[in-house]
């Protein structure tokens, strides 16, 4: 069985979707061909193109961009879409990791929904989609093994998916979000927020500018 494991952030191997992806693979067994893919912008290759379409299994893994796919996966949809119309013979299932800023981890519901039509547009069996809720500080915690806190839930959640997989199987999507309340992650993302505004050289009250379109 020949996997892609397709990063669709654009900060590449330093996101919380390359995280997540490291976890997933990690409970599916090694015998696996694992072919890893980053998708970092627009520019859709032919050679690329061909090696997720040459696999039996896709498991796509984005950030949450304003409740959607990162615009410069778009692209890479429309031309696999041509792709897989154009072609006879087996195609494969389609999986999805897919996180979000928010804690709640079901705002990644509506992209599933944007994933699984894409699906039923390029003729791919759907698989299963898993929200992640509080990507923000995956890949700051990217040390801690899956399976101790704060991942046990997700732990949990990725082995059920990895049986689905292995079974060639659809399943319904699954919503979890690491092992710490909420107020404690918002106390860790507004501390990252007023972090990263000094370091780009603006002032703490910018975080409440209000930017008029
Ligand atoms: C342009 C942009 C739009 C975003 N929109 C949302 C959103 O609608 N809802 C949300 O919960 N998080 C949103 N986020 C936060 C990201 O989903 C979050 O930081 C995620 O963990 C990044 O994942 P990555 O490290 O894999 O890229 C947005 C981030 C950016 C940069």
């Amino acid at each position: 069985m020949r996997i892609a494991l397709i990063n669709g952030s654009p900060k590449g191997s330093k996101s919380a979707s390359q995280v997540i992806l490291n976890f997933a693979k990690g409970t599916l067994p090694k015998y696996i061909d694992f072919v890893s893919i980053n998708l970092k912008d627009a520019n859709v290759k032919k050679n690329v193109l061909r090696k997720i379409a040459g696999c039996d299994v896709l498991i796509w893994a984005f950030p949450l961009y304003v409740d959607a796919v990162p615009s410069h996966v778009l692209p890479w949809f429309y031309e696999l879409e041509k792709y897989f119309n154009d072609r006879e013979g087996p195609k494969p299932r389609v999986y999805a990791l897919v996180n979000c800023g928010f804690y709640e981890a079901d705002q990644n519901e509506i992209m599933l929904e944007i994933i699984k039509n894409w699906c039923a547009k390029s003729g791919l069996i759907w698989g299963q989609g898993i929200g992640f809720g509080a990507g923000g500080v995956f890949y700051g915690l990217r040390n801690i093994p899956l399976g101790k806190w704060p991942f046990k839930n997700m732990e949990k959640t990725l082995k059920s998916f990895a049986v689905n997989l292995l079974a060639e199987k659809s399943a319904p999507d699954l919503f979890v979000s690491p092992n710490f309340p909420r107020f404690s992650y918002k106390i860790v993302a507004e501390f990252g927020w007023r972090r990263a505004i000094i370091r780009n050289g603006l002032k703490l009250r910018d975080l409440n500018r209000k930017i008029a379109l």
